[in-house]
């Protein structure tokens, strides 16, 4: 299925229907997603079938933040200042249930992390971080190349120039 990725607020999307299974992230993309891409808060990113009525079928949303330095392993620590360094947080990624095990989170990841690197030649970003919901959750991150921070067994990261070896 050849599917569209844009923002939450083109015109033709429809989220009223989507169900990832995680209630929480339901919620954040039918109440709060379109109001925190407005203010600024997260963007939001859904994908729709290209052909179809704009149903969302997977969505991710990216804000910036930081990482603390202690909470990186030790072998990532060496070299870098002793505040926290700047990141790029994948605050909420899900696809709808119907849609699973399609490779569609897989899509919609990979979309996050090239406009991360994308960024990071303009913009100081040490690294991608991402709270997995669950274990489950997770497993998939790891599958990418995510690393645990030292603070949250889901609490991940993986550093930009990793992205860039990935993606090149
Ligand atoms: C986790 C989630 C985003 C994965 O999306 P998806 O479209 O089902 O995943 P894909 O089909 O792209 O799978 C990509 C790869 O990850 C693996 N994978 C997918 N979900 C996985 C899971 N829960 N645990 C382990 N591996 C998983 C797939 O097997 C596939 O690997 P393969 O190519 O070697 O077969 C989706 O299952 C989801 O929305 N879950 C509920 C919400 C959630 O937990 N979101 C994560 C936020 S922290």
């Amino acid at each position: 299925m050849e599917l569209i990725f844009c923002p939450i607020d083109d015109q033709r999307v429809k989220r009223e229907n989507f169900d990832c299974g995680v209630g929480e992230l339901n919620e954040y993309l039918q109440k709060y997603a379109r109001q925190n891409h407005k203010k600024g808060i997260a963007k939001t990113v859904v994908a729709i079938p290209e052909t179809g009525n704009g149903e969302v079928v997977g969505y991710y949303s990216i804000a910036v933040g930081e990482i603390k330095r202690e909470f990186l392993p030790e072998n990532y620590r060496r070299g870098l200042p002793r505040y926290p360094v700047p990141a790029m947080l994948v605050v909420k990624l899900a696809v709808d249930k119907t849609m699973q095990g399609r490779g569609i989170g897989e899509e919609l990841l990979l979309e996050s992390l090239r406009k991360s690197l994308r960024l990071s030649s303009e913009v100081g970003i040490f690294a991608v971080k991402v709270d997995a919901k669950n274990e489950s959750a997770k497993t998939f991150y790891l599958k990418y190349g995510f690393i645990p921070l030292e603070n949250d067994p889901l609490s991940l990261f993986i550093p930009i120039a990793s992205i860039a070896k990935m993606l090149e």
